[in-house]
């Protein structure tokens, strides 16, 4: 493929080592669920295989499939350091999900943390829902995560300041880095906020250093996204709010967590 823009280039090399991703509650889940696929996994949007090391060391054969050649290099050398039997488990590949082809069926598909959020029009999201289902064997699953909106987020003026920051975290090099967060522009009717994740590095010398990862990130609500999944021939087994699997309850569930299976 051509070469895309990279937005994950500048800030890459941080992502493992940030605390509200190290601390995500989901990798458990999304290893049990591709042992219980029974067959060959594919991760869409798998970073630097936070979810993909782990299913693969737990014996699984998955495919792990970035936009990101940045992202994917980190996952290539943390890939690098497991077993060789581990590594005989993973494929990784450089691909658009809105725009596959990857020549083989697979019991389980998964877009682990929101890379469906990633996708801003309904052209796009039905894209990469056909490409899911021409990849899916026929009594296989996809597993869609997004988060749940909640209303303050949406409405509230103090998401546009930078937030606290997260605890800060120390580089293998040295350098000191803390991350902060706003919204610079809210988008309603495209229903599309613009992010910025800002990191201000200290580099061993004292120099100061601030990065941003700016971003467009789409919100679902959830019959919008049960009625996507309905467009690309989809139905609806499991709606979890959480990865403890409690049920979605529009109250308490931050995560909108849907098991599809392909409609008879
Ligand atoms: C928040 S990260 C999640 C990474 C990983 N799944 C995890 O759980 O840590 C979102 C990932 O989606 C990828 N992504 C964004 N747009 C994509 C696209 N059109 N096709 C494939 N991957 C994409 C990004 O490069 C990034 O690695």
């Amino acid at each position: 493929m051509t070469n895309p823009i990279d937005e994950y280039a500048a800030t890459a090399e941080f992502y493992d080592h940030i605390g509200v991703y190290r601390e995500r509650q989901d990798v458990n889940f999304y290893v049990a669920r591709a042992q219980q696929a029974l067959g060959p996994v594919l991760e869409i949007g798998c970073g630097t295989g936070r979810v993909l090391i782990p299913t693969a060391r737990a014996g699984v054969q998955i495919t792990g499939m970035d936009l990101s050649a940045s992202m994917l290099s980190y996952c290539r050398a943390r890939l690098a350091r497991e077993s060789a039997e581990v590594q005989s488990r993973v494929q990784l590949t450089q691909g658009d999900m809105r725009n596959f082809e990857l020549n083989q069926k697979f019991h389980l598909i998964t877009l682990p943390f929101r890379p469906f959020q990633h996708l801003l029009t309904v052209t796009e999201q039905l894209a990469c829902l056909h490409c899911m289902q021409r990849h899916l064997a026929p009594e296989g699953r996809v597993i869609v995560d997004v988060f749940n909106p909640a209303l303050p987020y949406l409405i509230n003026e103090k998401y546009f300041e930078e937030s606290e920051p997260e605890p800060e975290f120390t580089m293998p090099d040295g350098r000191k880095v803390e991350r902060r967060f706003r919204l610079t522009a809210r988008d309603h009717i495209r229903q599309v906020n613009d992010v910025e994740l800002i990191y201000y590095i200290t580099h061993a010398d004292g120099r100061q250093e601030r990065l941003v990862h700016a971003f467009a990130m789409r919100y679902f609500f959830r019959f919008e996204v049960e009625h996507l999944l309905a467009r690309a021939g989809f139905r609806v087994e499991a709606l979890y709010g959480n990865y403890d699997k409690s049920p979605f309850d529009s109250k308490n569930s931050g995560e909108l967590i849907f098991v599809v299976r392909k409609s008879a």
